[in-house]
Order: C-alpha cells, then sequence, then structure tokens
C-alpha cells in the first residue's frame, strides 16, 4: 500500500492511500484519501471491506481512529464503502452520502442517525470551525446519486468513478517504483475510455458536470481508480477529453 502526501500546510493534509499490489487481481484497484484539518478527519471512499485492514493500518499511521469524524462516500458501490461495516465497529464516524442511497448503505449496519444525506443540489459542508469542502453533485457518471468533494485548500477536486483507470497491477510500477500520477495522457487513455463510455450514463449529465467543474480552481483531480491528474494541464486534458467522448447510450 503507498501512502502518499498530496497536500500539507501547518493545519490541512490531503492523503492518498493506494496501489495495493498484494490485492487479488479479482478485486478491483481502488484508491482511499483522508482529509484531517485541525485534527479532524475525513476519509473519501474508505473502501471495499477486502481493502479494511489494509486501509486502516496504513490510516493508523496518519491519525487516532478517535480522529476520524466522517466518511464522505461517492456513492454506493461496493468497492466504495462495503468496509464501513467495520469501520461503524471502531469509530463513531457519521457516513456522509446522497440521500437516494440512505436506505441501502444500512445494509453495511449504518444506521440513519449515523448518516448525513445529501441532497441533489450538493452543499458546503462545515468539517471544522474554521474548514469546509464543496460537495458536488456528479449525478448518472455512473451512479444516479453520485458526490464529488473539492477542497478550496489543496485545490484537489476528489471525482469518485470520474476519471477512473482500470490499471492491471504490472502498469502500476515504472523503473522508478510504483506511481500514483498521469504521466502521459494519451498513453492513460487505454485504461479509461471504455469505462467511461460503458459506466457513464448520459451525454447531458457529462455536460452539467463538465460545466459545473470548470468554474472551479482545481490544481489536481483525483479519481477513486487508477492514477492522478496532476497540475492545471493535465486536469484541462482529462477535461477536454471526457467532453469529447461519446458515453452511455451515445457510445454505441
Ligand atoms: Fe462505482
Ligand atoms: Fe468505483
Amino acid at each position: 500500500m503507498i501512502t502518499e502526501t498530496l497536500y500539507e500546510d501547518d493545519n490541512h493534509k490531503f492523503l492518498y492511500i493506494g496501489k495495493d499490489t498484494d490485492r487479488p487481481e479479482y478485486i478491483i484497484d481502488t484508491n482511499q484519501y483522508l482529509v484531517v484539518h485541525d485534527k479532524v478527519g475525513c476519509v473519501l471512499d474508505p473502501g471495499g471491506i477486502e481493502m479494511f485492514s489494509a486501509v486502516s493500518s496504513s490510516l493508523a499511521g496518519e491519525i487516532r481512529m478517535s480522529d476520524v469524524k466522517y466518511f464522505f462516500c461517492s456513492h454506493q458501490d461496493p468497492d466504495v464503502n462495503s468496509s464501513l461495516a467495520l469501520w461503524i465497529s471502531i469509530t463513531d464516524a457519521k457516513v456522509i452520502i446522497d440521500r437516494i442511497w440512505s436506505t441501502f448503505i444500512t445494509h453495511y449496519g449504518v444506521q440513519p442517525s449515523n448518516m448525513i444525506m445529501i441532497e441533489d443540489n450538493g452543499m458546503k459542508f462545515n468539517m471544522t470551525k474554521d474548514y469546509s469542502f464543496e460537495i458536488i453533485p456528479a449525478h448518472y457518471l455512473h451512479s444516479p446519486g453520485h458526490l464529488n468533494l473539492y477542497d478550496p485548500i489543496s485545490k484537489i477536486l476528489f471525482s469518485g468513478d470520474i476519471g477512473a483507470g482500470l490499471m492491471p497491477k504490472e502498469d502500476l510500477k515504472t523503473k522508478k517504483g510504483r506511481n500514483i500520477f498521469v504521466n502521459n495522457f494519451n498513453d492513460h487513455i487505454k485504461y479509461m475510455e471504455w469505462f467511461h463510455q460503458r459506466f457513464m450514463g448520459s451525454m447531458e449529465a457529462k455536460k452539467a458536470w463538465i460545466e459545473r467543474v470548470s468554474k472551479l480552481d482545481i490544481e489536481t483531480i483525483a479519481p477513486q481508480h487508477g492514477l492522478i491528474f496532476k497540475g492545471k494541464d493535465m486536469v484541462n486534458n482529462f477535461l477536454n477529453w471526457f467532453d469529447s467522448l461519446k458515453v452511455g447510450l451515445y457510445s454505441k
């Protein structure tokens, strides 16, 4: 498991946790993230139940479990949050998720009293008294209740399944070791193309999302799978590519 700091200052940190090359090939590779502000932690897409021990031991080196106050779930999929069943037994954290999934994630044992249900338009969420992040609607890309998180301090957009790259284990390694960033955008398209064509349901939803996020000052797009788009040029490469891609029924 790689742990890498994407941003850090005196009281704010955005951390990457992922690329577990010990996982079996039949489990999709997932990226987990941790945002910490003034010692209050929020885990973004905590991952599947199979990843719990690897993710929790990586997190334990970074934050006390009692300081994890929130789990932000981009959507309902098992690779995003089936580990909640275990997390809720060791933390008192609240689960932030789109309202339409609130009666589904109860199947992971999360009680409604432990959820913060987000309405369709998203919101500004006050994580501490002087820090808030933006919850951005990304519905139908692919989930009908899909949320992104924008951190205005690091200028990182956590994009859930948007920007996901499906990469075989051997392609995660470079000569210098395991890599978490996209280096050559054109080479990276082959990992993203089928997933976006097949999973993203609507050209209209895609257009609305691109218009919405284009108004943000984004330095990094951090997806739940694959490599991270770092730097404004790489962010624009992704937005332009996604804009021109035919998805859903239109991809036929
Ligand atoms: Fe998904
Ligand atoms: Fe996913």
